[in-house]
């Protein structure tokens, strides 16, 4: 199969890019080339998405898959399929569980509401600056997506995506937490949390060009109650967890899923449903989810890679955790 992927130098496009080549499939990436090296044994187009008549090279070209991952640009998503849409037999688009409206009810799946669309170009600086601007987005190029090629496509909405090349520091603080030994400060919550493999993600994503499966499916992985997914984690290493309650957390500064001086995988109450999704569609689709040991497995190698001591941009530093630590003995 000849397949096109946009990207293919990091993260959840480089993966698909090298489960496509591991396949024998024949395989374009498109990108600038900036952000890495396409996977050995893969083409690099290099385009800038953002320059005019960017995709010029591409028009009349005959791809078997086309796999588009534009993080949140409705423009990209847009002119990528004026110039394909008429030869792909298959087109994979990557959105985002952030595009439902309800993020409090567990148990959603396609079907529910989701945010209205915005038919913008955006970036991770107007992300930060306009948190809903991401969702709408995605809705925005997945109706896009539909409206050319309906039956020919396949949309996909990760939540957590974890794994080698995640650049988030989140499902990856925990093992290298715990592979640190000691006391490891944890959020003693009731709450739900689901993950994805980028490993399994992209492996499904290939197998569903191979196989033209279309739809739209929530891309995430079994539920798990938090407690028990950090002990599971954690039962490999040599740490005690230290559990504190979410108000001494808030207590002391200590914040939610992402940015400093935070606890990963920890959702504030108001996005508590947006890690329980019901996997079983996708499941019935064919993804498939390798077992969590092997998923920590690949985080922490990740996590090596990168230095466990490195600044993080989620979790506790050393120094933060034991001033938590102090301060929940001196308050108990
Ligand atoms: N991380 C999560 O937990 C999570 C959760 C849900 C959904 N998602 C979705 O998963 C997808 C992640 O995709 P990804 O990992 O491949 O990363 P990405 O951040 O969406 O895309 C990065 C790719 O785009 C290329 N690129 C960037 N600017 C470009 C430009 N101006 N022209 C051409 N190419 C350009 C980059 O290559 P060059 O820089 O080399 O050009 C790189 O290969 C996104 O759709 C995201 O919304 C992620």
């Amino acid at each position: 199969m000849r397949m096109l992927v946009f990207g293919g130098t990091i993260f959840v496009s480089k993966a698909v890019a090298a489960e496509a080549v591991r396949r024998g499939h024949d395989v374009v990436c498109a990108a600038r080339g900036t952000s890495g090296a396409v996977p050995d044994g893969a083409t690099l187009l290099r385009i800038d998405r953002d320059a005019p008549d960017a995709l010029a090279d591409l028009v009349g070209e005959r791809f078997e898959a086309v796999v588009d991952t534009s993080i949140m640009s409705y423009t990209w998503v847009t002119d990528a399929l004026a110039a394909l849409r008429a030869t792909a037999e298959h087109w994979t688009f990557v959105s985002s569980i952030s595009v439902y409206a309800d993020e409090i009810t567990p148990g959603q799946r396609p079907g529910a509401p989701v945010v209205e669309p915005r038919a913008a170009h955006g970036t991770l600086t107007d992300r930060d600056a306009d948190p809903g601007l991401y969702g709408a987005v995605k809705v925005a190029s997945e109706n896009a997506v539909r409206d050319a090629l309906d039956d020919l496509a396949l949309i996909v909405r990760p939540g957590l995506i974890t794994g080698p090349g995640d650049g988030s520091d989140r499902f990856g603080y925990w093992p290298a937490r715990f592979a640190r030994g000691g006391r490891a400060v944890v959020p003693d919550v009731e709450q739900e949390i689901q993950y994805i493999d980028v490993r399994d993600l992209a492996s499904w994503i290939v197998t569903g060009a191979e196989q033209r499966v279309t739809g739209t499916f929530d891309a995430v992985g079994p539920r798990w109650q938090l407690r028990d997914l950090l002990a599971a984690i954690a039962s490999g290493f040599d740490a005690e967890l230290a559990p504190v309650p979410p108000d001494q957390l808030v207590g002391a500064g200590v914040g939610p899923w992402v940015g400093p001086r935070t606890l990963p995988l920890w959702l504030p109450p108001e996005a508590a449903g947006i890690a329980a999704h019901d996997p079983e569609p996708a499941r019935q689709a064919g993804l498939r989810t390798r077992p969590l040991d092997d998923a920590v497995a690949g985080a922490l190698a990740h996590e090596r890679a990168l230095g466990l001591d490195r600044p993080r941009r989620a979790g506790l530093t050393p120094a933060e955790e034991a001033e938590i630590l102090a301060a929940v003995a001196e308050n108990p």
